[in-house]
């Protein structure tokens, strides 16, 4: 058992969260009508599950495991992954505003996609990285003893900073999202 294997697990969420979110962005492209209360429960589930607990356990405990066992910070792949998730932040920042000039009656629809589809691309690029690169990195390079401490941790700041039973609530909306937007009788 990886401590890693959460953090894998965490990406196949996120990763049909932003298949979602696509779909969404395909629908306002065409003018199609949507359920802006889904683009607001994205956003939430990115702010929240994403960043502040998926990147949180990344960034403070993960990555300085892995930078104590001598993977480089500074240009090497730590460095590109804390880079990487600054600039889903900034993304994730404008698709906030866009969606609140929307839902004011100011257009905020163009700038809503062309970040989001930033995001999702960003993202899914960054997902591989860790998934291939990174993961397997902290996979060989830690102790079971290490790969234990880190996943009571990791549990520690979920319970921390998005408290007990949200991840399940998450859990339940991705389904419900996964229906609406991915089911294949979907027009
Ligand atoms: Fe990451
Ligand atoms: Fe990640």
């Amino acid at each position: 058992m990886y401590a890693t294997d959460q953090l894998r697990d965490e990406h196949e969420s996120i990763q049909v969260v932003l298949s979602v979110l696509e779909r969404l962005c395909e629908d306002l492209q065409n003018k199609r009508p949507v359920n802006f209360e889904h683009a607001a429960g994205i956003l939430d589930f990115l702010r929240t599950f994403a960043d502040r607990c998926h990147h949180g356990k990344e960034e403070d405990l993960l990555f300085p495991t892995l930078a104590a066992r001598g993977v480089p910070v500074k240009n090497g792949p730590i460095g590109v992954m804390l880079s990487e998730h600054a600039q889903g932040r900034a993304y994730i920042r404008a698709m906030g505003e866009a969606l609140k000039r929307e839902r004011a009656g100011e257009n905020g629809t163009r700038d809503f996609v062309a970040n989001a589809l930033g995001y999702i691309s960003l993202l899914r690029a960054h997902i591989i990285k860790e998934n291939q690169v990174l993961f397997p990195m902290a996979e060989r390079r830690l102790t079971a003893a290490e790969h234990s401490h880190l996943a009571i941790e990791f549990e520690r700041i979920e319970k921390e900073r998005v408290g007990a039973g949200v991840h399940e609530k998450y859990h339940a909306l991705i389904n419900d999202w996964q229906d609406a937007y991915l089911s294949v009788t979907r027009a």
